[in-house]
């Protein structure tokens, strides 16, 4: 950087994104002021509901549109209104329930369809599914019934019950829009004049500097490039790294915390991409987790399950791998699964990199290896080779939409019916996410066999001693960390896999 030159001086200082075809040009915006709060608000835009501002009610659900990675296509995804920052909108396509019916105001088939199967009663919640239905829409032509089940899991009902919205699920692909506008059109139709024209607005959006706003004395940076996202991060080392927001929107909203700094890392090139580079897994830290996911499940299915067991379509939406392994939370649901596998970090500070073992990242509760200044650039999962065996279980009070009590997850190679290696690691059981060294000291060089396992889930006390806490008493997690690694080792030996992940096949 020259110098009297700061990593924000050549910022554009007006926020921009379209809404209903308009441009909408913002500026002197509060960084934290959330895009429920703009809708109802500031332009009145009502439709948007709020129920419990944190994610969980889907009352909230808008989509947004960007420009999908092949660039000729938009992608709509349904994302949490209340806990997505409004400059995170930058050079995107807001949607909301009024934006559906268009110009030409005819119901959309999402709309349509809940009336004519009943949907609605109270109808609080009803705008938040019809948009999740919009989302479905827009990226399924086909739905099973078990991914219209995931499509719907973000969103709570409590007076219509979900068969009639699931029939309208249904419905709405019978329906004739009798348009050609993208929004009317199911996700399989050719990208026609509509869609280009909008992706056309969005890559004119994007064509200019990045977005660095300041307003209530608070500041917003959204860069494009990762070197200038890790100058910034090196000038304000105590900013906070804003990502998919799911955990930081809920410092605003429920604990009224406002950080004065927020570098977004949502558009930076060099974060955002996904790879297979050398046997593993090369994953930007502000992947979504709904395309990391993608990309893990594709190679070791067996984590389909814990995927999409991992809160809702629009927090996966939103919420990154890189947060939930920097949030550093002990019940996280990534880190078991990710620890058996031996990922590494890559950690960055300026122009230097180093590479850390995820094993090695967590110190305390809630402290990382990560310093002041310093950010995650990519996460690298080594693919697990043949003859691994590969599995993690979530164990929550809810299927969808609910934190883990605990969360264990294994990998184990056998060479001659004998442990030639044993990783097995848990949420839930210690301050941090923890590999249970004593557990895969026991089972290394053992048979794979029953009584080797009962050594081992004993060994398991001695590697953790967990706490009571509102998910679960200390004796069920106890008892449940051991229960898992034998139902682990059952399905390894042909017992019938005990799924509860099973609508529909
Ligand atoms: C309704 C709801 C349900 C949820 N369900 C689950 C669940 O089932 N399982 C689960 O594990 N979690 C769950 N979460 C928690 C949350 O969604 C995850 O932790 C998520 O992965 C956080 O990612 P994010 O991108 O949204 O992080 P953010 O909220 O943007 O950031 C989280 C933290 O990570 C830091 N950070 C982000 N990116 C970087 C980076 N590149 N380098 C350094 N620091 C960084 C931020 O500064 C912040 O401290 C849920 C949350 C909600 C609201
Ligand atoms: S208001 Fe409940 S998820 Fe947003
Ligand atoms: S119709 Fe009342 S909550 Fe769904």
């Amino acid at each position: 950087m020259s110098e009297g030159k700061t990593a924000h001086s050549n910022c554009r200082k007006t926020l921009r994104f379209i809404l209903d075809g308009e441009t909408v040009e913002l500026n002197d915006v509060d960084p934290n002021r959330t895009v429920l709060q703009y809708l109802r608000e500031d332009i009145r835009r009502t439709g948007t509901k709020e129920g419990c501002a944190e994610g969980d009610c889907g009352a909230c659900t808008v989509v947004v549109a960007d420009i999908d990675p092949s660039g000729e296509r938009l992608r709509a995804r349904a994302v949490n209104s209340c806990i997505q920052f409004l400059p995170t909108l930058d050079g995107k396509e807001l949607l909301t329930v009024e934006s559906l019916a268009g110009a030409e105001e005819v119901l959309h088939p999402a709309q349509r369809a809940m009336i004519d199967c009943h949907g609605s009663q109270c109808g609080f919640c009803t705008p938040g599914f019809v948009m999740s239905l919009f989302a479905l829409f827009k990226s399924n032509a086909s739905p099973t019934r078990q991914q219209i089940d995931e499509a719907l899991a973000g969103n709570l009902c409590r007076c219509t019950g979900y068969r009639p919205i699931v029939d309208a699920a249904r419905e709405m692909y019978k329906a004739n829009p009798g348009s050609d506008s993208w929004l009317m059109q199911p996700s399989n139709a050719e990208a026609g004049a509509d869609e280009q024209r909008r992706i056309a607005k969005l890559e004119a959006l994007f064509a200019d500097e990045p977005l660095g706003i300041e307003g209530c004395g608070r500041k917003f940076f959204s860069p494009r490039e990762l070197d200038h996202f890790a100058e910034l991060v090196a000038e304000y080392p105590s900013a906070t790294i804003l990502a998919g927001g799911t955990d930081i929107g809920l410092w605003v909203t429920k604990q009224h915390r406002n950080p004065d700094v927020l570098i977004y890392s949502g558009n930076v090139d060099g974060l955002t991409d996904i790879a297979v580079r050398g046997g593993c897994l090369d994953i930007g830290a502000a992947v979504s987790l709904t395309d990391a996911m993608e990309m893990i499940i594709a190679h070791v299915p067996a984590l389909e399950e814990l995927f999409v067991r991992f809160a809702s379509p629009p927090i996966r939406n939103a919420a990154t791998l890189g947060g939930n392994i920097a949030n550093g939370s002990p019940i996280g649901d990534s880190m078991p699964a990710l620890l058996v596998m031996d990922a590494e970090l890559i950690l960055r500070a300026g122009g230097s990199s180093r590479s850390v073992a995820l094993a090695d990242f967590y110190l305390a509760y809630q402290q990382t290896a990560l310093q002041p200044g310093e950010f995650i650039e990519r996460i690298r999962i080594p693919l697990p080779g043949e003859g691994n065996l590969v599995q993690s279980y979530k164990v929550a009070k809810r299927f969808d939409q609910d934190i883990s009590a605990v969360c264990g997850a294994y990998r184990v190679r056998l060479d001659d019916g004998k442990v030639a290696e044993a990783r097995i690691a848990y949420g839930g059981m210690a301050e941090i996410p923890a590999r249970a060294m004593k557990c895969e000291q026991s089972l290394l060089g053992s048979e794979w066999k029953e009584e080797s396992i009962e050594r081992a889930m004993r060994a398991l006390d001695e590697d953790f001693s967990p706490i009571s806490d509102m998910r679960s008493s200390a004796a069920y997690r106890r008892q449940v960390c051991g229960n898992l690694l034998k139902r682990f080792y059952l399905e390894t030996i042909g017992s019938p896999a005990v799924r509860v992940y099973s609508y529909g096949r």
